[in-house]
């Protein structure tokens, strides 16, 4: 599940068609939902092969110009699958229709429309047409482009049952091997900005299709990398319902930058026009959002006035208060409040008041938040396996220190189980909570007292499992923290700070490789 990062019935799947094994028939409650879901893939299929086929035929040769002139091989329309919507009443209609497929199912697929007066016609015609796959490589609907400048320039699939916008990503079928090798992925808005850099050999890019990024989109990008680059055009880059909808990333915990192209450029133009390299150079330079959307928020309003430092202030706190590390949250209030020369105190209020659950402790010695959130499980679980087993706690203690441990209450019982296995004191729940002082924390070490217990041989594994985790986890945000450092650094001309963090920089990368 973890390496292919796939969810668990699809993991099980892929492994029993690697060994032959026949898995007993997944069950749903409903039948005909499942049943209509596969007759539709089918349909599908047969009418991306209808269009491939279309596109072939001497009917297809404008077609075929139209694609050359734009810049597609003949290999990216094979790969892609595009296709041409013949321009006919009842193309891929009669087609179907000689295949046994009834009406009914044709509409619920999207592929005909009813007419007022009874009976059907086709609902692509005289248009470019790209499937839309999901990442098993599944036609779930289509795009359909005109040849010329006329309107509507798409035309798409409605949803159906299988389709639903929002849910999926174009080009993620082709992307993903990409993007779980590069640990990054390009989002982009059309089917041409995301075919042209990917025929070019930019292989890790998706597109979102014109509507703003979901949180299903973004959980889906997040089974395959955490780096997630926004690419633009200048227009809808700099608008501030797109920059609103990119803290959903920071949300879940997703590293995203953004790039914006020139006016009147998109990434499909841009490749073709600069090549390869120039792309490349230009994702290298995206922006983090917080520096994107600074810079941007400053062209609003006036950072120099009270009313603008408001408004701006506001709108960073907003994407601010989404970072589930207070680690970073501080540093961006802080740096926040060097660009804007406001008070951090008075950002920290603000940021308190608008996110009550992540509250950032002003000093280093204040009471620790009423309301934690749930403690991390691999942290959590190192805990319980260390009272199950005291033997674990010198073999974690050779790899981890209790300040590698991220929740504050599991660092201060780690450290404690640290010190109490070096004085040789013998180790269960019950003694444990003795030296505990918070409620919390004592409850923490009860539960485990009553949770699910690890078979004996599988602990050691379990805990290597754990630390490697942890290690991973804590290299990452180390990264994440010097690369603000170095950011501020730069922005202060301090070379000698900048030149050591650089350094700093370099050799938690060779450890982290
Ligand atoms: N789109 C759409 N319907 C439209 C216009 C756009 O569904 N009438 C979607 C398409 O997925 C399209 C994306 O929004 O790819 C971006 O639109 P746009 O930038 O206008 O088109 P391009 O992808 O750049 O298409 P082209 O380069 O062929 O003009
Ligand atoms: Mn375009």
């Amino acid at each position: 599940m973890r390496f292919e990062r796939m969810e668990f019935p699809e993991a099980v799947e892929t492994l029993a068609k690697k060994a032959g094994v026949s898995l007993p028939e997944f069950q749903p409650q409903d039948h005909k939902a499942v049943n209509l879901a596969t007759q539709l893939y089918k349909i599908n299929e047969l009418a991306m092969q209808f269009y491939a086929e279309a596109l072939r035929t001497e009917a297809g040769k404008p077609a075929q110009q139209y694609l050359l002139k734009r810049g597609i091989s003949q290999e990216t329309i094979r790969e892609f699958k595009l296709g041409l919507a013949p321009d006919k009443w009842d193309g891929v209609l009669t087609f179907l229709r000689t295949k046994q497929v009834s009406l009914g199912l044709l509409e619920k697929a999207g592929l005909i429309v009813p007419k007022d007066n009874g009976g059907y016609y086709d609902r692509f015609r005289n248009r470019a047409v790209f499937p839309v796959f999901d990442i098993k490589n599944r036609v779930l609907g289509f795009g359909a482009r005109v040849f010329d400048t006329s309107l509507p320039k798409y035309i798409n699939s409605p949803e159906t049952l299988i389709y639903t916008k929002g849910k999926n990503l174009y080009g993620l079928n082709f992307a993903k091997d990409a993007i779980r090798e590069n640990d990054c992925v390009v989002v982009v808005e059309g089917y041409l900005d995301c075919i042209m850099p990917y025929q070019a050999g930019f292989k890790n890019i998706v597109a979102s299709l014109g509507t703003a990024l979901t949180l299903e989109q973004v959980r889906l990008l997040k089974r395959y990398t955490h780096n997630v680059i926004m690419l633009y055009d200048a227009d809808l880059a700099g608008q501030m319902a797109t920059l609103r909808s990119l803290d959903v990333f920071v949300e879940e915990g997703l590293e995203v930058k953004v790039v914006s192209l020139p006016e009147g450029m998109d990434p499909d133009l841009f490749v073709r026009k600069f090549g390869l390299e120039e792309f490349k150079a230009k994702i290298f330079h995206a922006e983090s959002l917080f520096d994107y959307k600074l810079k941007f928020l400053k062209t609003r309003h006036n950072p120099s006035q009270t009313e603008g430092k408001a408004k701006i202030s506001s709108e960073m706190l907003a994407t601010i208060s989404k970072f589930k590390h207070a680690v970073l949250r501080s540093e961006y209030t802080r740096r926040l409040a060097e660009e804007l020369h406001i008070r951090e105190e008075a950002l920290l209020q603000e940021l308190n008041a608008i996110n009550p659950d992540k509250p950032y402790a002003q000093g280093a010695h204040t009471a620790p938040p009423a309301h934690t959130a749930p403690a991390h499980p691999t942290e959590r679980l190192l805990v319980q396996l260390m009272l199950e087993e005291s033997e674990l706690i010198n073999r974690i203690k050779l790899s981890l220190a209790p300040g590698d441990f991220q929740d504050e209450k599991i660092s201060r019982i780690v450290s404690l189980l640290f010190d109490l296995v070096g004085e040789g004191k013998h180790i269960d729940p019950r003694s444990v909570v003795n030296y505990l002082e918070d409620e919390s924390s004592i409850k923490m070490v009860c539960e485990s007292a009553f949770s699910f217990e690890y078979p004996q041989d599988q602990k050691e594994k379990v805990v290597d499992d754990c630390i490697q985790r942890l290690k991973h986890q804590k290299l990452k945000n180390k990264k994440q923290v010097l690369h603000e450092a170095i950011k501020s650094a730069q922005s202060a001309g301090d070379q000698e700070e900048l030149q050591r963090l650089v350094q700093e920089f370099d050799e938690l990368i060779k450890m982290y490789r």
